[in-house]
C-alpha cells in the first residue's frame, strides 16, 4: 500500500535580512527523507527552533520545500491539478500548537466548524451541517454539543480549544493529522485525556497522526511500539520503533537527550551517568557546515565529521544519520 505522505530529499531554506541590501540564507530542513504509513502514529521530536513545524507545514502543503519531493499517495503533491491539490488539502490536516491562536475569536465554535463544512461540500444542507457538527463535537468528547457551540474561543478552556480544533481537523474525513505540539499549552492533568482522544481516533478512524513534540513522555505513551524520528537542527537524525530507539538509543545526539529526561528516585538518578556531550553551547540553524550538525557537541566526533556529508545507515524501518554509529558506546537509562 501507498504510503500517506513520503518526503523525499526534502530542503527548506529560509532567509533573513542582514543590513540594508544583503540577505543571509540558512537551510532550516536538510536532506529529510520521511514517511507516513496509513493508520500509524509517528512521534517527531526534538528541541526547539529544529524545524518541527516547518515539517509539519510541508507536510500538510502549507509551505513548499525549497528543493525536494512530497508525494501523497505516492503522487507528487505539485504537479497535482487544483481538485486533486483540494483533496490531499482535506486529507491531510494540521492541528497549531497554539489552540487560541487557530480559532478566529469573533466566531462562535459552531461558526468556525461550519466554514470547512460548507467551503468544501457545497451541496451540503444546513440540517445535515447541523448534525455532522453534533456527531464531530459528540466524537472528540464535548457533550453536550449545543453547551459548546454556541461559545466563543475565549469561553473554553485550553483543553476544550484543542478538542475543537480536532473536530475541525476531523471534519472533512482525513487520512492523516498533524498534531503539533497539541498538549504544550494545556494542563498536565488534562493532556492525557487530549492523548487518549488522539488514540481512539486513530484506532476508531484508522486516521494516521504526526504527533509533533519536545516530549519524550507523551511521545512513548501515544506511538506506543511504533515509530519516533528524532530531529536536529532541521534533520532526521535517528529514526525507528519508539521502544528500540527510547531502551538503546544510538545517535549520540539520542542519547543525550534522553539523558537529560529527569529521573524522580533519587537512587536511580545517582546511577545515571554523564550526559554524553562536549558541550551545552547551543548551536545554531543559521551556521551549519556540510557535515554533521551534531557536531560541535558530539563527544565521539572525528575531524571529517565537520565537512563531510553524513550518510544516513538504514535497517528495515530504522535509520540513523551518524559517520561512526558503529563506534558509539551503548548508552543504558539506569532502572
Ligand atoms: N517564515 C520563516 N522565515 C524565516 N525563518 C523561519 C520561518 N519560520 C521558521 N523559521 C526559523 O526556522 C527555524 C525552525 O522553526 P520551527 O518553527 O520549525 O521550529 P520548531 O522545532 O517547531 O520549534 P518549537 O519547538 O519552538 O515550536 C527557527 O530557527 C525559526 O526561527
Ligand atoms: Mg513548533
Amino acid at each position: 500500500m501507498n504510503e500517506v505522505i513520503e518526503l523525499k530529499n526534502l530542503h527548506v531554506v529560509f532567509s533573513k535580512r542582514v543590513g540594508l541590501f544583503r540577505e543571509r540564507r540558512f537551510h532550516v530542513l536538510k536532506d529529510v527523507d520521511f514517511f507516513v504509513q496509513p493508520g500509524e502514529i509517528i512521534a517527531v521530536v526534538g528541541e526547539s527552533g529544529c524545524g518541527k513545524t516547518t515539517l509539519g507545514r510541508i507536510v500538510t502543503g502549507l509551505l513548499k520545500p525549497t528543493r525536494g519531493e512530497v508525494l501523497f499517495e505516492g503522487k507528487p503533491i505539485y504537479g497535482f491539478m487544483n481538485t486533486d491539490f483540494a483533496k490531499f488539502r482535506r486529507c491531510v490536516q494540521f492541528i497549531q500548537q497554539d489552540s487560541y491562536a487557530a480559532l478566529n475569536p469573533v466566531r462562535t465554535i459552531y461558526q468556525s466548524l461550519r466554514a470547512p463544512l460548507i467551503r468544501h461540500n457545497h451541496k451540503m444542507k444546513s440540517d445535515e451541517i447541523g448534525n455532522r457538527i453534533d456527531e464531530l463535537m459528540g466524537l472528540v468528547g464535548l457533550n453536550p454539543p449545543e453547551q459548546f457551540l454556541v461559545k466563543y474561543p475565549h469561553q473554553l478552556s485550553g483543553g476544550q480549544r484543542q478538542r475543537v480544533l480536532m473536530a475541525r481537523a476531523l471534519s472533512l474525513n482525513p487520512k492523516l493529522i498533524v498534531a503539533d505540539e497539541p498538549v504544550s499549552m494545556i494542563d498536565v492533568s488534562l493532556r492525557l485525556s487530549i492523548l487518549n482522544l488522539m488514540s481512539e481516533l486513530n484506532q476508531k478512524l484508522n486516521i494516521a497522526f504526526i504527533y509533533i513534540t519536545h516530549d519524550l513522555a507523551t511521545a512513548k505513551y501515544i506511538a506506543n511500539d511504533q515509530r519516533i524520528a528524532v530531529m536536529y537542527l532541521g534533520e532526521i537524525v535517528e529514526v525507528g520503533n519508539i521502544n528500540d530507539i527510547l531502551t538503546n538509543p544510538r545517535h549520540p545526539y539520542t542519547q543525550a537527550l534522553l539523558s537529560a529526561v529527569p529521573i524522580p528516585d533519587p537512587v536511580v538518578a545517582a546511577r545515571q551517568k554523564e550526559i554524553p556531550i562536549k558541550g551545552m553551547n547551543l548551536a545554531s540553524i543559521e551556521k551549519r557546515t556540510t557535515g554533521c550538525s551534531f557536531f560541535e557537541r558530539c563527544t565521539y566526533a572525528h575531524e571529517n565529521c565537520q565537512y563531510e556529508p553524513v550518510p544516513v545507515v538504514k535497517n528495515g524501518k530504522a535509520a540513523i544519520r551518524c559517520h561512526y554509529e558503529k563506534e558509539v558506546p551503548i548508552w543504558e537509562k539506569p532502572r
